[in-house]
């Protein structure tokens, strides 16, 4: 799409395409969290978009989507890739970007989820891999931030894999009950101390603008890291 010039962005792990999705990847996309994404009377996220029928739940997902795009702005972004599983292209989750006046803070913050059926296989740790290239490598982030909660060991989990450093606990009233909500960060210098997968970004020149920074540059197009 020549005026959404996020739809040319990819970024490809081993086993992963990363991508705005289009109309029927989105609806792909849906219908994998209505199979289900965090187990039953589970809640891994503030807002309980992952709970309900599954109509429900499908429906939350096509709508964050839309407000995301609708509601993008230079200094107010959110970046929702759907997670695809190459070769095939089969849809399997969601890796999201986010940030408010990057230019100015240079944080962003990310969150990830993929349907029951393909979680711990290695494939969350990928896509958090990706977007942490294209936060450090290409946005020229310093530090990058995620939350999870106590209970959510595998997410706790990648994070710990990539050396963030815990940043605090926050107590939330949650469907009326206490959630500790782990906060945890990693910086540029941390991100670059540590071996990483090979990731390759495409279309990043054409829509760096979008995320408030300079539209001249240095050709970041594909960041390698063996
Ligand atoms: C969180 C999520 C995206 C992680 O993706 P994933 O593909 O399952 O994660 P990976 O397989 O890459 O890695 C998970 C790690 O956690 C570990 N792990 C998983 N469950 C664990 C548990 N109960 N206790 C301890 N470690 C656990 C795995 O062993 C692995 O670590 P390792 O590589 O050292 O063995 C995925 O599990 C998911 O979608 N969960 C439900 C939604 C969600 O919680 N989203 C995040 C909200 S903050």
């Amino acid at each position: 799409m020549r005026h959404w010039p996020l739809t040319q962005l990819t970024l490809t792990t081993p086993d992963l395409l990363l991508r705005v999705p289009n109309d029927e990847q989105l609806d792909e996309l849906a219908q994998v969290a209505a199979d289900g994404v965090v187990p039953p009377g589970t809640v891994y996220f503030p807002q309980p978009w992952a709970s309900g029928s599954p109509d429900e739940v499908a429906r939350n997902v096509l709508q964050n989507h839309w407000w995301a795009r609708g509601d993008w702005r230079e200094d107010n972004w959110r970046l929702l890739l759907a997670v695809l599983l190459l070769p095939d292209g089969q849809v399997i989750g969601q890796q999201n970007l986010s940030a408010r006046s990057f230019s100015v803070t240079r944080e962003a913050r990310t969150g990830f989820w993929l349907g029951r059926r393909f979680q711990g296989r290695g494939y969350g740790t990928q896509m958090r891999a990706a977007a942490l290239h294209l936060a450090f490598d290409n946005l020229g982030a310093e530090r990058v931030v995620s939350t999870a909660f106590a209970d959510n060991h595998a997410s706790l989990r990648v994070s710990e894999k990539f050396g963030y450093e815990p940043n605090g606990i926050r107590r939330l009233a949650l469907e009326g009950r206490l959630v500790k909500a782990h906060d945890g960060a990693i910086t540029a210098a941390g991100w670059r101390s540590r071996p990483q997968q090979s990731t390759q970004i495409n279309g990043f020149t054409e829509c760096r603008h979008m995320f408030g920074l300079p539209a001249a540059a240095e050709p970041v197009d594909v960041v390698s890291h063996l």
